[in-house]
């Protein structure tokens, strides 16, 4: 609400208060679009709706997988793609030893995961530009590794999905799920570092660069973890070093994405109720397993990739 709230008025401004600007969300089928309008018109008051207080806007949904082509071509002034273009367009590998890529991962595992990474993005940026009008930007901000000397090279959450492959593989290990379970479950995501990014627009011959798309800039930013900044606020204003809160807050706003991958990943045979019994499990073990660890060394600030690109 906030980013369309300002980017509205800020467009109003220039372009004078009578012009008419189209919005459109895009997403997956399954997803609550009910919501969505809910909070649109204000029956979901908060955050405040911009509709309610800005006239010429007129709100849409399309529910269309962002790997084909989701409006008419040349139609498009502004995209913005936030946090979405890491999942890929399907499962590249099964990851043997682990949920998603790590340490051990063998060659053939990786290279796979880049390819499938590499397609999937030349597919997203040749479908928006052909939806750009000629001038219009396209914005896309993406979950990342983080590219530091100094902290080695860790991806976004890195503990957590550590520390799901390392109970799921435990499960394994005890029978509470099989080992071809074990190995079905596969994050279908690439964490994308900088050079994945920037690689279809630094060789002018590439079918993106000759789609007409030219890279404006591109920024790695590090947003810090909002859950251990919570949790040692507490401790140093209140004294109260509330581990189990921390664990709360972290499991329930990281299961909403990686909960489908573990339920996909158990057997067909398995009824819903049984697969949702394990999952549950697994969940509660996590938050357990996290509220006994110092948040100092759990503590995951989120790596991010921005890039604004223009069509020419
Ligand atoms: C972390 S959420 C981000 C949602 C929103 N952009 C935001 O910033 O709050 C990632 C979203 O990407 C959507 N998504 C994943 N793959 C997609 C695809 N191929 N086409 C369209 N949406 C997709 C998921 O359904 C999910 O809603």
């Amino acid at each position: 609400m906030a980013i369309f709230r300002e980017l509205l008025a800020t467009l109003k401004d220039h372009h004078g208060p009578n012009t008419q600007f189209q919005v459109i969300y895009e997403v997956l089928e399954m997803n609550d679009f009910n919501s969505l309008f809910k909070r649109m018109s204000g029956i979901i008051p908060d955050p405040p709706s911009y509709l309610l207080e800005m006239d010429n806007v007129y709100v849409l949904a399309s529910v269309t997988n962002f790997y084909k082509q989701c409006v008419p071509s040349n139609s498009m002034h502004f995209m913005l793609s936030m946090t979405s273009v890491h999942w890929l367009s399907r499962t590249p590998t099964t990851f043997k030893d682990s949920i998603y890529k790590d340490a051990k991962s063998s060659t053939g595992e990786t290279a796979a995961l880049n390819k499938q990474a590499e397609l999937d993005w030349d597919t997203f940026l040749l479908k928006r530009s052909r939806e750009l009008k000629r001038g219009g930007l396209l914005v896309v901000d993406t979950c990342a590794e983080f590219e530091d000397r100094n902290a080695g090279d860790r991806y976004l959450l890195e503990s957590f999905i550590g520390l799901l492959t390392e109970i799921w593989k435990e499960y394994s290990g005890t029978g509470k799920i099989t080992k071809e379970e074990f190995v079905n479950t596969n994050l279908s995501f690439c964490l994308h570092n900088m050079e994945q990014m920037t690689r279809p627009f630094d060789n002018k011959t590439s079918t993106v660069s000759r789609s007409g798309l030219t890279l404006l800039s591109a920024e790695a930013v590090v947003n810090p973890d909002v859950f251990y900044n919570n949790w040692r606020e507490k401790k140093e204003k209140e004294g109260i070093d509330d581990r189990e809160e921390f664990a709360r807050m972290y499991v329930s706003a990281h299961r909403n994405w990686s909960n489908s991958t573990f339920m996909n990943g158990l057997s067909a045979s398995r009824s819903l109720e049984e697969k949702e019994q394990i999952v549950d499990g697994l969940y509660d073990d996590v938050k357990k397993r996290i509220s006994r660890m110092n948040p100092e060394i759990f503590k995951d600030d989120l790596k991010f990739k921005y890039i604004v690109v223009r069509k020419e």
